[in-house]
């Protein structure tokens, strides 16, 4: 860590990508891989509370995974609520904030209840903001932002005028959350899959060959070190 401590960002997004890769690699069903995952996200989550990152936000399952096999999609179904009741009580003790961005209407009814629930249980907290995306797609909550304001406007709660980036931002899932400094992507892919298309806009971006359930403090340092190389611009000059 002694290279790292430099610029720390404050918000850090995750595409945790290559579990099936990392299972069929050791002869293992896929499933074998988002378990392991899950594991490597509850570390992931306690290393960047203890260096202080303030947001911490996930990608679990995109709007276009429900194209995969049955017996995968309703694995990853199960694994939020799994996750959620093995970890809430960590996540209170520890000061952890939860919430869930992404569809909840096609979301099976118990894992929306349990949701709701540790969202509430954890509404407080300060510590780390520790955002799950699952069902979520970047193009979706675009629209579904639209949507919204097209309502306000027709209700006469807003004008057209009044909207502008900060007001759309405000109709976003992220409404409480600020941008993402960096996002990491493991596996090898060189793509965003439809990840936080508005968030990103001027986010460092870090990949990795590092396959999800093997990313370590080592790979997360790795990314920490690029970041802290890097000069933001935002457009302007330096
Ligand atoms: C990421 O791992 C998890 C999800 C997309 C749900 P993958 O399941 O995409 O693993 P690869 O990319 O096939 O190795
Ligand atoms: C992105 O990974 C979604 C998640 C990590 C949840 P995918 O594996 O679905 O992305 P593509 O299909 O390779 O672009
Ligand atoms: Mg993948």
């Amino acid at each position: 860590m002694n290279d790292v401590c430099n610029k720390i960002p404050r918000h850090i997004a995750i595409i945790m990508d290559g579990n099936g890769t990392w299972a069929l690699k050791r002869g293992l069903p896929r499933n074998m891989g988002h378990r392991k995952g899950t594991q490597t996200l509850i570390n992931t989550l306690k290393y960047c509370q203890q260096i202080g990152i303030e947001y911490l936000t996930v990608f679990a399952f995109s709007t276009e995974n429900w194209s995969r096999p049955k017996e995968e999609v309703d694995y990853l179904m199960k694994l939020p609520e799994q996750f959620l009741e093995k970890y809430h009580t960590e996540m209170i003790e520890n000061g952890v904030r939860l919430r869930v961005i992404g569809r909840r209407d096609n979301l099976d009814i118990k894992l929306q209840e349990k949701i709701i629930q540790v969202e509430k249980e954890t509404e407080a907290n300060t510590n780390i903001n520790f955002t799950l995306a699952f069902n979520y797609g970047g193009k979706d909550e675009i629209v579904q932002a639209t949507k919204k304001i097209i309502v306000d406007v027709i209700d006469k709660k807003i004008g057209i005028n009044d909207v502008d980036e900060k007001m759309f931002g405000e109709y976003l899932y992220t409404k409480d959350i600020p941008p993402v400094d960096l996002m990491i992507r493991t596996s090898n892919q060189i793509r965003i899959s439809n990840f936080m298309l508005w968030q990103i806009a001027y986010s460092e971006l870090f990949f990795t060959n590092t396959l999800w359930p093997a990313f370590r403090r080592k790979d997360l340092n790795e990314a920490l070190e690029a970041y802290a190389n890097r000069t933001r611009r935002f457009g302007g000059i330096k």
